[in-house]
């Protein structure tokens, strides 16, 4: 079979990584034995696009997305199966796979913990305004005032978490120590926790002090953070987003921080990925935003490795994959995360 890839560009120096197109997670050596041919992609446009025609498995992580658009897997006859090196699968035209029989899968909870981990270190950067600080550590000033003025506590502030899964419940997990008011909107996981009351979503809105995002990308909550939804925050509130890009409005979010409406906006995900150089979230003020990588500790990179070789191995087997790594399968989209409404 041929196997098309596409992960980040290797970088000398970098020996750890095994998300790039030098260790290909294993790859190499793992579908050579088996009698595979495997093409790592240069790029995830002109290169993928050559190798469409007669492709049985596309593979490429979401930090790195081959995004496979409905015209995409229209033109890719013998693609069979599309699997994500990570967890999020919405760079695959769901609704067009499930059309042309092509199955998806992931690695599901390979890096939730990475995840919920850099999702409460943005809630910290930003409440306590940590840029404004190490930014004049670096740049040799000392302007208490200016760094102050935006510093507060976690404590006693009141957390909303949008989408209550795998990820949304390490998160509130991991604030229960801080003393916070948590609080969650999910339309599947309704029920209040042990730390954690189910809210409507206008309230989740209306009430939050800070909002963590941790849906996935579906036509439901694309764009579902525009200028409507913005405007209903608290005034002065914080936002993060470790889920999507696409789930937040672009230029609606700019101009929300711009008139400090919204007072502070961290995460690391972004539209189109790589973001291009002038991508207005990179210079927008009170930003807290890092590449995406929160999902790609080395730890989370193990597990992925571990998970892309065992879903290859029960394709190649023709045996079932585990339940929870399907997300479209059987000509339809399968998963409850993605079809909750
Ligand atoms: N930044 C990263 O590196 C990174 C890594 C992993 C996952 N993610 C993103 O995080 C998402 C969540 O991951 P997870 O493992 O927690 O998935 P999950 O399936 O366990 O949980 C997702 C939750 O979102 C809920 N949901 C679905 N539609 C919703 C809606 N309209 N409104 C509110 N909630 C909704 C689901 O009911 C579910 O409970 C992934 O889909 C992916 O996009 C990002």
């Amino acid at each position: 079979m041929k196997i098309v890839a596409l992960f980040p560009e290797a970088e000398a120096g970098q020996d750890n990584q095994l998300l790039n197109r030098d260790k290909a997670i294993g790859l190499k050596p793992f579908l050579q034995d088996k009698g595979h041919e495997l093409v790592i992609l240069n790029d995830g446009e002109a290169d993928l696009e050559k190798h469409l025609a007669d492709m049985d498995v596309v593979i490429s992580a979401p930090f790195y997305p081959a995004y496979m658009t409905k015209e995409r897997l229209e033109q890719a006859p013998n693609l069979k199966l599309a699997i994500t090196a990570g967890v999020g699968s919405d760079h695959v035209d769901l609704q067009a796979a499930s059309e042309n029989n092509v199955g998806v899968v992931e690695v599901t909870g390979s890096n939730t913990v990475s995840v919920a981990e850099h999702a409460v270190m943005d809630l910290l950067i930003l409440l306590r305004n940590y840029e404004e600080g190490h930014r004049q550590a670096k740049e040799g000033e000392w302007k208490l005032s200016q760094v102050g003025n935006h510093a507060h506590e976690l404590q006693n502030k009141t957390i909303g978490i949008f989408g209550f899964g795998r990820i949304g419940q390490l998160v509130a997990d991991r604030l229960v120590p801080f003393n916070v008011k948590l609080q969650h909107y999910d339309p599947i996981n309704q029920q209040d926790t042990e730390h954690s009351q189910f809210v409507d979503f206008d309230t989740l809105v209306q009430t939050s002090d800070a909002i963590t995002i941790h849906s996935p990308l579906t036509p439901e909550t694309e764009d579902l953070f525009n200028d409507d939804v913005l405007s209903k925050m608290k005034e002065g509130s914080f936002l993060v987003n470790t889920a999507r890009g696409k789930i937040v409005n672009k230029d609606d979010l700019v101009k929300h921080l711009e008139s400090e409406h919204i007072q502070g906006y961290a995460g690391d995900v972004w539209y189109p990925q790589p973001a291009p150089a002038d991508h207005p979230w990179r210079s927008m003020p009170r930003n807290g935003m890092t590449v995406h990588y929160s999902g790609m500790t080395l730890e989370a990179q193990e597990r992925i490795q571990a998970g892309v070789k065992d879903i290859l191995t029960r394709f190649f087997n023709n045996e079932p994959f585990q339940d929870k790594d399907v997300i479209v399968s059987g000509g339809q989209i399968s998963s409850a995360s993605y079809n909750a409404k």
